[in-house]
Parts: C-alpha cells; structure tokens; sequence
C-alpha cells in the first residue's frame, strides 16, 4: 500500500455539503503511515464549523476502514483555520497544470438547449478580447459548434507530449471537440466515458497565459457539466436563456447545478428577448410619409417617413425572473437579429463584424461587468 492508494480512497470523501472531494479541495496537507499501519493524516480546515470536522472525521475513517483493511487506526490533525486567501490557493492547486496559466474560467450555460450559448459564448470571448487574453472551449461532444461559428476546419497540432496545440483566430486560442473529431460526426458516448473525455480534453490542452477562458458548455446537467464543477474550479458561471417562462424551468435546473457545488453564478443573460428593426417609408412621389403601420397587435408611427418597429417576439420576463431568483443580475439582453444569425453562417463573431451597434455595446457592457466581478472573486 502506498500513499496514492490512500489518496485515492481519500478522493471518495466529499466536503460537508459539497460534491467536491476532500483531496481536490487540497485540505489534505500530509499523509503518513507509520510501522504498526496507523494512518496519521493532517487536514487544514477552511470552516470553524464543529459538525463538519466531525462529519470528516466520520466519513474519513468510514472510507479507510471499508477500503484499507490493512490500516489499524487512523489519525487525524485538524490545523488552523485557512483563510479565504488560503482557500482560493488551495483550490488553484487543484486546477490541471494546463490552466495554471489561465486566470479566470467561466462557463456559459444553460440547462435548455438552443438558447443561444454558443452565440453569447463566442461573442463575450470575442469582446473580451479586444482588451484581454482569451480562449474558447468548446465542450459540446455531441453538437460542437465553434468550428462553424468561427470559420474554422483545420485540425490542430499535436506535441510529442501527445498534447493539443489551440488554434489561433480573432487574436484568440480556440479549441472545440469539432475540430479533434470531425463536424459533423454525430457521437453517442456513454456519460461516464464522456466527462473522462472532458476531463482529458482540458489536462491535454495547452492554453498557456489567459485572462479568459470561455467555456462553451452544451445543454442540460449531465455528466459533462457534472465533470466541470466538480473538477474544475470555475471562477464562475453565465446562464442563458429566452424570455419565455417554458425555458426558464429548463434553465433554472442548470443553475441551481452551480449553486448546489458552490460555483458563483455571475449573472444571466437573456438572448432573442425582442426584435428592433426601422425603415424609411416613402410614397409613390418618393415623398416621406406620416401615418401608422398595424402588423397583428403592434401598432408603429412613421414620422416623417421614419417607422421603429419594435417587436416582442416570446411573450414572457424570463431572464428578469431568473435573476431575481437567483438574486443575481441579469447582466444583458440580447435582442434577435439577422446579422447575428448571418455573422454565424459566416464564421465571423458578430461583436468583431458590427462593432459600433448596439447589440456590440450590450456585449461590452456584459463584458464589462464580468470583468469587474471576476477580479473580485
Ligand atoms: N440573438 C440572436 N438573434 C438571432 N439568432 C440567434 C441569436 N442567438 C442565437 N441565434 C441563433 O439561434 C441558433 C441557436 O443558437 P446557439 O447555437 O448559439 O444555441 P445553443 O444554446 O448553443 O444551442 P445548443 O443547445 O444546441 O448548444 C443559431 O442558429 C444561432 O445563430
Ligand atoms: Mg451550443
């Protein structure tokens, strides 16, 4: 028996109220076995909570008895309280040595498929990096759409490490299971094999110095999702989703994923909340004209010749109301627009092709207020 079998069992035991284990925590400070098989474990707590010391202690000697027969009797050593500080270290220890260069990981989610996550994903990344250092992931094993979005279908390079190089586009690195395994090889993968498959695909790429990485997570609360948190320590999560309240149910589950591990949700944002659009309206003498358009229920003034229609495609408040759930802020809505829809076709991110409009200014400002929390984190 040596000290990776006691590591691995040790691995089993969660933190009180967490899913995330003792070791990846990294209150595990040392591990000693001595001659009559006394197992003597020092463990730096990060909570002055007597029950979950106790619970610990339980859960711990439970884990090593049922698993490590040989072990007589185990020891163990609570040392003083860490502090938020300590704790943040702790937990960067646990990140995979790939993304020790990466400053801060955020995933862009949502429980309900189709919302827009890889749209918000790819154009918060794209704004974020006209200031700062970034990559995308794209985790989607079953439907990537990143090498669609940025015009991308080379493969990338592979060291001799057997490690994954990005691809470099936009002045950002980029990496998707697309490019590694085909567009458009539909793939049905066991859940297990799939977070093993994710947790693989973040140790073997190789990021090198980011402010941002962007991870493009695909719908639902699966395995994939499930890998993330629990492995990963994300500075924190983006929810997505529609106005409508059939989405918000759907949505609501992914959140309250992140919340149950403890991974701050940032704030959410609404995509495809309405639709703007404006048109010159002239007569037959190419004269401006005044007057009002009805279309269905909506009713538009053209003011010499000038009309602002403003249509609300999904009735319904459901990025108001997640946030208020949630109690975090609805960071930003994203109207439906053609050219964000064109932008994908053409493999260019929208914020990069129009960036003085309007939409490019809401990305900004969600930029800008994910930036401001992430240095706060
Ligand atoms: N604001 C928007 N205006 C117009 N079209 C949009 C907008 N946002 C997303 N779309 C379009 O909606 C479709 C779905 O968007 P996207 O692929 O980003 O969703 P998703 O949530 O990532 O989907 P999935 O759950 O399959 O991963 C795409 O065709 C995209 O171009
Ligand atoms: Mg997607």
């Amino acid at each position: 028996m040596n000290k990776n079998n006691i590591i691995e069992v040790l691995k089993q035991v969660k933190y009180p109220g967490f899913s995330r284990d003792i070791v990846s925590f990294g209150l595990i400070k040392e591990i000693q076995l001595d001659n009559n098989n006394i197992l003597n474990l020092k463990l730096q707590l990060t909570t002055e909570n007597p029950e979950h010391k106790n619970q610990l202690t339980n859960d711990i000697k439970s884990a090593i008895n049922s698993n490590l027969k040989p072990i007589e009797a185990v020891n163990i050593n609570y040392i003083g309280n860490a502090s938020p500080q300590k704790q943040a270290e702790n937990i960067q220890e646990s990140k995979p040595q790939n993304l020790a260069g990466v400053k801060n990981i955020i995933a862009v989610a949502s429980g309900k498929g189709g919302v827009g996550k890889s749209t918000i994903a790819v154009n918060l990344a794209s704004e974020l990096s006209k200031n700062y250092k970034v990559g995308i992931l794209d985790l989607d094993i079953y439907g990537p759409s990143l090498p669609m979005v940025v015009g991308i279908s080379e493969t990338p390079k592979i060291t001799p490490e057997k490690k994954l190089i990005p691809i470099k586009k936009f002045n950002m690195k980029l990496m998707s299971f697309g490019f590694v395994s085909g567009n458009d090889a539909p793939t049905i993968w066991r859940g297990p094999l799939v977070s093993r498959m994710t947790q693989q695909f973040f140790d073997d790429v190789i990021w090198g110095e980011l402010d941002f990485l962007i991870l493009d997570l695909p719908p639902g609360t699966g395995d994939i999702q499930l890998t993330l948190v629990q492995k990963i320590a994300l500075t924190g999560a983006v929810i997505v989703t529609t106005p409508q309240d059939l989405a918000v149910l759907d949505v609501q589950k992914g959140a309250d994923m992140f919340k149950k591990v403890n991974t701050p949700v940032l704030g959410i944002i609404e995509n495809m909340s309405n639709f703007n659009t404006s048109a010159v309206i002239k007569n037959q003498n190419g004269e401006l004209i005044n007057g009002t358009i009805n279309i269905q229920d909506n009713h538009f003034d053209i003011i010499n010749g000038k009309v602002n229609m403003y249509f609300e495609i999904f009735s319904g408040f459901g990025g108001d109301k997640e946030s208020k759930r949630l109690d975090v802020p609805l960071l930003g809505s994203v109207p439906l627009s053609p050219d964000i829809v064109k932008s994908s076709d053409n493999g260019e991110p929208y914020v990069l092709n129009y960036r003085k409009s309007l939409i490019t200014e809401t990305f900004k400002s969600i930029s800008n207020q994910i930036i401001k929390k992430s240095l706060q984190e």
